[in-house]
């Protein structure tokens, strides 16, 4: 008899075609978040799950998921999934790192660019039908080329966003919990200073660290006022891993001069004030999402499944000190 598994969320219809030989599958094709209760019910006979970040994976639905021995985040984050509990319950959990990562920088750039050209303020601007004529100082942005530009957290897409500033003839500073390696910051032209430092000098600051208990507003109120005047923030990581409060606080001050979020604490809700700044960019979480590359997530996601319950040992397992049931 063929295992069973749940698509928790919509995924490609290739997908479904690659898992279907191999599980007898339940998808979630209509694309409605389900609660707590309606993911445990459906979970409830299941092996296997093809997640996303809205799907909370905790001790409470493992209780209740006696079957299940794979979880599979089409994600590289996994904040979703309380990994102790997988342990404990012998549940393996899988992420997809490495195929989004230049997709993911290629939309932090877009969101620097767009945050220090003003791009979205011009843009409402000419809809709105108010552009009369053509002016000397009209939306003057902040230049990118030859800025200063500061990473916080210089993982695989930290790097990539370092690689792209080489073509803007940018200075970069980065700082991490750990130093890179001199050939990774060779290969980045990136120095490493602390993170005072880093909001000091930047006119830029881009943070690229995943969410967990540790780096919870590990930008916040303290690294914001360090900032320039002039300078943008930009978040294309984990919502939680900024401060929105603190953000707001500080562009309603006139502290900094804009950001460019695609990542919110508690999102799709997202800090009310932030919706009231014109000088703020705001995406809904979609960094990752080229067409090519989410279903690079979605297959590898479901390539970890397939692995998972066939051999027992997918490529991407998050925790490797999963128990035998
Ligand atoms: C990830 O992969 O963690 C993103 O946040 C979802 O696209």
């Amino acid at each position: 008899m063929k295992k069973r598994i749940l698509a928790a969320r919509e995924v490609f219809q290739e997908v479904l075609d690659f898992l279907a030989p191999h599980f007898e599958v339940q998808a979630n094709q209509e694309d409605r978040v389900l609660t707590a209760d309606e993911l445990a019910l459906a979970l409830a006979d299941k092996e296997g799950a093809l997640t996303t970040l809205t799907e909370k994976i905790d001790e409470t639905l493992l209780s209740r998921c006696p079957r299940l021995k794979a979880v599979c985040n089409i994600a590289v984050g996994y904040n979703n999934i309380d990994l102790s509990a997988c342990n404990a319950r012998g549940v393996m959990a899988t992420n997809t790192p490495g195929v989004l990562d230049d997709t993911t920088a290629d939309f932090a750039w877009a969101l620097i660019l767009a945050a220090a050209r003003r791009l979205n303020e011009a843009e409402a601007y000419v809809r709105q039908g108010l552009w009369d004529k053509w002016k000397l100082k009209q939306f003057l942005g902040l230049d990118v080329h030859h800025a200063v530009l500061g990473i916080v957290g210089l993982g695989r897409i930290g790097r990539a966003v370092a690689r792209r500033a080489a073509g803007f003839e940018m200075e970069v500073f980065y700082y991490d919990v750990r130093r890179a390696a001199p050939e990774i910051e060779a290969a980045c032209r990136a120095s490493y200073v602390s993170k005072e430092e880093l909001f000091r000098r930047a006119d830029i600051v881009t943070i690229h660290v995943p969410y967990s208990r540790e780096t919870h507003h590990t930008v916040g109120a303290r690294e914001i006022a360090l900032m320039k005047k002039a300078a943008i923030l930009i978040h294309a990581a984990r919502g939680g891993v900024l401060d929105d409060a603190a953000l707001v606080e500080a562009l309603r001050a006139g502290a900094i001069a804009g950001a460019g979020l695609d990542v919110f604490e508690g999102e799709p809700a997202i800090h009310p004030g932030l919706k009231e700044l014109p000088n703020v960019v705001l995406s809904p979480h979609i960094a990752s999402s080229s067409e090519s590359t989410r279903f690079k997530m979605a297959m590898m996601a479901a390539e970890n499944l397939v692995a998972a319950l066939t051999s027992g040992n997918p490529p991407n397992l998050l925790n490797a000190d999963v128990k035998e049931r």
